[in-house]
């Protein structure tokens, strides 16, 4: 005789938990939000002259196929077939249905997942990674710079930088590569150099390190440092892992294999959350959903979930700032806490980022999109819990994802309420080991982040004319 609990596993085993797609049904071709919002973006402008940046002023840091999906019109870009054969590795990735999570919070919400820690470098980031290496190689570049804070960005360009003959050279933000030296390892197993920033090798590391030679590093110096190095040498050129347009546009395909996904199973989504850093896995995989709310087809609601220690949208300002430490990018209108703020050393390297997306920045204004900022003990809470009923280990960024989805599973376990919930679990938490350490043995701490300090990073945003 099966007691009461052994029934309920039993029931579970023959409920379907994953939505699979054949390699053949992949998705072809990127999607750009861009033309099927009520109104464009601003643009970029160039720090000098604060005019419009034309697509020359990119040229420096990226190749001319990247600067032209960075400002297409075009609904829709093909997948070129090498970056196609290369997706298929781990493509078209799993959607789960989070039975024994949902059995454990006891609600009638129905918590789907799109986990995207099956890729090699155990993220989403090589998506982007993947092409951004594919037409850099294609227009000749020999090396491409880079930074990461966690380490997953770093590592998936490495292994794209593998795979099409480019060299790498990565710039770690310094309190991401003293807590991580596996995720330092993989990258260099790919091939790439790493080095810790700030570092001595650029004026900018050299200036952060003059002020303070213990600087716990931020996304925002490792930029400037990356940065620095290819705009000096024309077969250097510099990649970015979030924020900017084509990124965002390569994520995509997490978005449109989900909603191919959902449509096999007759389910559409109430709610979708996501973490945001710099915004492209959120972006990836909520935009293709946006497309059809736009268009009448579906009405979720989309929330972007932040770190409290480093909330860009909920506590930042909608303004023209640079996009790295130093200055050195063009300008962008985004959500910004100030390109000087340093965000604590909490254990999400990947969220510690000043601004955001300026697409999605833009995007909420608008009120297509809500955001939630949330504190890393709850985060890491709701990891464990995640980890204890569906088996993964979340990376510390979409730990906040998952947060925001249990406060919505408990919602509905209130009201009564069936909804249907997509979370994006954008990454496994592998090499993130001493966070869930520092985690379980009580050492994890909530800094509040007092008006003093969000105050005086933003009194130095650059002047620009309205
Ligand atoms: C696993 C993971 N998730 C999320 C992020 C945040 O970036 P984004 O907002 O661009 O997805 C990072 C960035 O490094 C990451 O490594």
């Amino acid at each position: 005789m099966l007691d009461a609990r052994s029934k309920e596993i039993a029931l579970a085993e023959v409920q379907q938990h994953k939505i699979l797609l054949d390699e053949s049904e992949m998705p072809t071709q990127w999607y750009n939000i861009v033309p099927d919002l009520p109104s464009p973006p601003p643009p970029a402008l160039h720090p000098g002259t604060l005019q419009p940046a034309g697509p020359e002023d990119f040229l420096p840091l990226f190749p001319m196929d990247l600067i032209l999906q960075e400002v297409s019109q075009d609904r829709y870009v093909d997948i070129p077939e090498e970056v196609q054969d290369v997706y298929r590795l781990w493509r078209p990735s799993p959607l789960f249905r989070a039975h024994r999570l949902e059995k454990a919070l006891g609600t009638p919400a129905k918590i789907y997942y799109k986990y995207e820690g099956v890729s090699p470098a155990g993220s989403h980031k090589p998506n982007t990674a993947v092409p951004q290496a594919y037409y850099n190689a294609k227009a000749g570049v020999r090396k491409l710079t880079t930074e990461t804070g966690a380490g997953q960005w770093g590592t998936a360009l490495s292994f794209a930088c593998a795979l099409f003959g480019l060299e790498c050279e990565v710039w770690q933000v310094a309190a991401s590569y003293d807590q991580k030296p596996y995720r330092r390892l993989m990258i260099e197993a790919f091939g790439a150099t790493v080095h810790r920033s700030p570092s001595e090798l650029t004026q900018a590391g050299r200036n952060v390190l003059a002020e303070n030679p213990d600087h716990p590093g931020s996304l925002g110096i490792a930029i400037s440092e990356a940065v620095e190095v290819a705009a000096q040498d024309p077969e250097i050129r510099y990649a970015l892992g979030s924020v900017l347009n084509h990124v965002l546009m390569h994520q995509t395909i997490i978005g449109e294999e989900a909603l191919l996904q959902f449509a096999k199973i007759g389910v559409t989504p109430d709610v979708i959350v996501g973490c945001t850093g710099g915004g492209s896995n959120f972006g990836g995989l909520t935009f293709p959903f946006l497309r059809e709310k736009l268009a009448g087809k579906m009405s979720p609601t989309i929330r972007a979930v932040e770190p409290a220690s480093c909330p860009s949208l909920t506590r930042g300002v909608y303004a023209y700032d640079f996009g790295d430490t130093a200055g050195m990018t063009p300008l962008m209108k985004m959500h910004t806490l100030g390109r000087n703020f340093v965000p604590d050393p909490i254990h999400a390297g990947g969220l510690r980022y000043h601004g955001m997306s300026p697409l999605l920045s833009h995007i909420y204004e608008l009120g297509l999109i809500e955001a939630l900022a949330v504190p890393q003990t709850e985060c890491f809470a709701a990891a464990i819990q995640f980890a204890r009923s569906e088996g993964i280990l979340p990376a510390p960024e979409p730990t906040h994802a998952l947060a925001a989805c249990i406060r919505e599973a408990l919602a509905c376990k209130e009201s009564g309420e069936e909804k249907v919930i997509l979370t994006a679990l954008c990454g496994h938490g592998h090499f993130d080991l001493a966070a869930y350490d520092a985690y379980l043995s009580g050492r994890m701490t909530d800094e509040a982040v007092t008006d003093a300090r969000f105050a005086a990073a933003l009194a130095d945003l650059p002047q620009v004319p309205a």
